[in-house]
Order: C-alpha cells, then structure tokens, then sequence
C-alpha cells in the first residue's frame, strides 16, 4: 500500500472512499469535533452540494460508533463518492490498539467495497488524546497488518486486493508529525510481515536452508550482512545442541547470522538478538501427540521475528550496532536422531543430559546464546517459542519474559505496551536453575516434573549467558501463533517480536 499526505480537500479528494473515525459518546456518535477538524465535509461548510443530512442518516442507521462498528454512506458531491464511518468506542477507553482496530476495520470494509484509492480523515490529536505521529503510524499499522497475505499457496482463487493508496486528509501544519508517523509504521509493518510470512510457510518448503535462504536474501535488500554456517562449520564451533537437534532430518540445521551497522560511534549501543528456528517440531523420539502437531511449522517464530526486527531497525536506520544469530534446525525422530540419555557437548563445553528430546529450543539456544555472547554485546535478547507452559500461565495475549536487568526487562514493557505485543516477566532464580543440573550431563534439558516449565526453561539458557550482559529471554509460545485470526491479524503468524524489538531498540538508542 502507498501512503501520503492528500493535497486535495474533502471535496475533491482523488479517492474511492472516505474514512471517518468516530468515537462513541453516550448513545450517539459524535461526529463535530472530526468534521471541524478536517475542514469539515463538504455539507458542514455550507453545503449547496446537495450532500444527505449525514447526523439525520447516522440517526437514522442506529449507528452508535461502537468500537469496530462501521456505516458506509454514499454522498454524491464528493468526488470519493463514499462515506465510511468507523466506530473507535468509547473515548476514555481508546488507546492506540482502539485506533489500530478501526483501521483494520476500514481497510477490510474497503476491500469488501473493492475500494482502490482511500482518504483518511485524520482526527485531531486532542480529539483522540494521541500526538499526530502516533495516530499516523498506528492507523497504518492496523490497515497493512490486518490485509497481510494468506492462501498464497492456494490456486485458482481471486486474491481480493485491498486498497492499493491511502491518503490522509488533515491540515497542513500537521503534515510533519504525520509523515513520520507513516515512516515509523512502513518500517514496523515490513518486519511483522516478513515475520509473518515466514511463520506462516508451510516446514516442506521452509527448511533450515530454506530460511538460511530467506534471511539472506531479506539482508541483501535492507544493506545487512548475513552469514550462513553450514554443518562442517558448526562441527569445528562444537555446536553439539544444534547439531544435535538437527541430526535426525533430512535437512541438516544451519547457523545464520545477520548483521546490522548502524553506527561508527564507540559508545553506540551493541545489540545481540537470538531467534529459534525450529522449522518443524515433531518432538524427535519424543514425539508429540498428532493432534495440533501442524501448529509446529510455526516453531521458528522467534527466528522471524528477531529477523522481522533487523529489518525494521535498519529501516529506521536506528543507530546502534546489532547482530541477529538464528540457530535453525528441524526436529525428527529418525534412527540417527537423539534420545533420550544422551548427552551432548555444547559449544560452550558444557554438556546437557538429553531427558526429553521434545526439550530442543534450548539446545539450539544454547549454542546461539554462546555465539551471540562472543561479541559482547550490551544488551542480549532471545526469542522463542519454547514452552507450553508459558501458554498455560500466560495465554495467547502474552510473552512471557524472564532475564537479569530490571532495565531491559522495563524497556521491553513499555515497547510492549506501546506496539500491543505485550509482555509479562516471570520469574528467573536460583532454585530452578539448581533443578536443571544434571545426573549425567552438566545440565538436564528438562526440569523434574510439569512445574514451572517456562521457568525452568529460562533458568537452562541462564547457563548459556554471560552474568554481566543485561539478557532477556522472551517466551512467545502463546502469541506467535493464532489458529483463528482476530482485529489485526488473520489466522496463522502474528509475526509477534518484531515491532517489540524494535521498538524497544528505539527507546534504548534514546
Ligand atoms: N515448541 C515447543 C513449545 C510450544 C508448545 C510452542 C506449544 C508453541 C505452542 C517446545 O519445543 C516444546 O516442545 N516444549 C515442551 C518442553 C517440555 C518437553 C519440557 C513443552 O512445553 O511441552
Ligand atoms: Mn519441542
Ligand atoms: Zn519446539
């Protein structure tokens, strides 16, 4: 989709459909403030257009404004031709995501209406209670991320286009704040998307190579360097995690590492992003029960989504220096797979007593913990989709995050907050970490029982991390992946962490 600022009025603006958002106020929507606000409709300003009475239709319809709510409204002497009122709610319950929602309300109404070309009429920021920039950037993050492509793998279908161009309709002095608003969400939405897509590509097709491949290639477009190691060369770094985990398939794992220089300054912030790639997980000789067994595909997550993030962070060309490692494997079982009793020497030295071969996140982690930590970074962040457990205490609509800086971890919930792909920390301390020591092994891959699984889980990779990084381990088991779509995002990928990330990088470069 193309954004701009329109340059026409209301009148005559070259657009198939006008967007109104409207907030809820008692039991009828309030239409003044927006109207005045955008020069007004062409009716308000006096008329002689032989425009409809719009508060009489409102009336008439029973349109309430209710959140997600929407009345499309024909009216001939606009050259748009068409009215859409978007409901936001009620107002002192809106906040950013409100705003995100009307827009994904919109942009699916206008690919209903098989409208090409929409203005926006944008509401004035004491109207909303947000700065311009904020309301631009979350407008057009909920219109692009609520249209972003499935059933690409599907033949002979229509692909129902939605709006090609959105324009934005405002007055002229807010024309700064509102472009880098656009540049903000262009940049955000691009990394959720490639996230997505990710994600959402079936494990046949997105193979450890596959991604190697993919990564690649999105690096090659941003200006990133990326470096893909290959199985001798995971032998000579002893990465005896991801070796292992990838040692009963047929497509050998691979280590890739993407990097990001966005500034010579000596003092710049050095990040460390580590993404599971777990193309497929059938659990390996630990085999998990067939049913939802297909959700597994969506098993390298945190992969797309640290991706997704170096994307968006060199599109906004933040300045500080960042290297993305993905540790990338499938898990099968297979005569030369692991089992359980095994252990494993990691890259580290240290070696892990395989208890549960469906454990494998962490093995592959751990090696990636291990490399990313070489390049001593100032700020460590993993990412993936380890635990159910984490489902379980946390659901759907959380990470859950658990690490060693107060600092980080606070960052993380303001960026959580402001993106929507919230978090939630949980607990990391000693007594779990005294659970995963081995019999065998320096380590276990698993804690006793069921208890804590997200905790203990965290306390493993602990082992793998140098005390003196600030780290962050983010468990996005639960909001990676969702079987039915919701507001902002069909089924399948949300394409969570990448808008986080990056996000918080923003606010931690200053
Ligand atoms: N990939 C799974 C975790 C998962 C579960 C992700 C549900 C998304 C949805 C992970 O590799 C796994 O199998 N974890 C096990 C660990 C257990 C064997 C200690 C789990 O959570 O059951
Ligand atoms: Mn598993
Ligand atoms: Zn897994």
């Amino acid at each position: 989709m193309q954004w701009n600022l329109a340059k026409a009025s209301l009148a005559d603006v070259p657009a198939d459909l006008i967007v109104y958002p409207v907030f809820q106020r008692r039991d009828e929507a309030e239409l003044g403030p927006l109207l005045k606000d955008a020069g007004g409709p062409p009716a308000a300003r006096g008329g002689g257009h032989g425009h409809p009475d719009l508060a009489g239709i409102i009336r008439g319809a029973g349109f309430k404004a209710a959140q997600g709510s929407t009345l499309p409204i024909h009216c001939s002497g606009v050259k748009a031709g068409w009215f859409l009122l978007v409901g936001l709610g009620k107002s002192e319950e809106a906040g950013l995501q409100e705003i995100r929602k009307a827009a994904a309300v919109a942009a699916k109404k206008a690919r209903v209406m098989e409208a090409r070309k929409v203005a926006l009429v944008v509401p004035a920021a004491e109207t909303l209670g947000f700065d311009d920039a904020a309301i631009a950037r979350c407008w057009c993050e909920g219109a692009e991320l609520a249209l972003s492509p499935v059933g690409e793998l599907k033949t002979g279908q229509d692909k129902s286009v939605g709006p090609r161009a959105w324009s934005l309709l405002a007055a002229a002095g807010r024309g700064k704040a509102l472009r880098s608003g656009l540049r903000e969400a262009a940049a955000m939405t691009a990394g959720c998307l490639f996230a997505r897509e990710l994600v959402n590509l079936p494990p046949n097709l997105l193979t450890p190579a596959a991604l190697a491949g993919k990564a690649r290639a999105m690096a090659r477009r941003e200006g990133l360097k990326c470096r893909v190691l290959g199985v001798p060369e995971l032998k000579k770094l002893k990465m005896g995690g991801l070796l292992g985990v990838g040692q009963g398939s047929a497509h050998p794992p691979r280590l890739i590492v993407v990097e990001y220089k966005g500034s010579r300054r000596a003092g710049a912030p050095k990040f460390a992003f580590v993404g599971k790639g777990v193309t497929f997980d059938s659990g390996g000789i630990s085999l998990k029960p067939g049913a939802g067994m297909d959700e597994m595909k969506a098993d390298m997550a945190g992969a797309a989504g640290v991706l997704g993030a170096a994307l968006t962070i060199a599109r906004l060309k933040l300045p500080v220096n960042l290297q993305v490692v993905v540790p990338t494997a499938e898990n099968m079982p297979d005569g030369g797979a692991i089992k359980p009793a095994d252990v494993l020497t990691m890259a580290s030295g240290k070696t892990v007593e395989v208890l549960n071969t469906d454990a494998e996140g962490r093995l592959i982690l751990a090696d990636g913990l291990w490399y990313a930590g070489r390049g001593k970074p100032d700020y460590l962040l993993d990412m993936a989709t380890l635990t159910g457990s984490c489902v379980v205490a946390l659901g759907k609509h959380f990470a859950g995050i658990m690490g060693n800086s107060a600092e980080l971890m606070e960052t993380l919930k303001q960026a959580g907050g402001e993106t929507f792909e919230r978090v939630w920390p949980l607990p990391l301390v000693d007594e779990h970490k005294e659970i995963m020591k081995g019999t065998w092994g320096d380590l276990q891959n698993i804690g006793g029982g069921r208890e804590g699984g997200a905790l203990t889980a965290a306390a493993f990779l602990s082992a793998f991390v140098d005390e003196q990084v600030a780290w962050t381990h983010l468990d996005i088991a639960g909001p990676s992946y969702l079987a039915k779509g919701d507001a902002v995002c069909p089924a399948g990928g949300t394409g969570f962490g990448a808008r986080l990330l990056a996000r918080a990088v923003q606010i931690l470069a200053g």
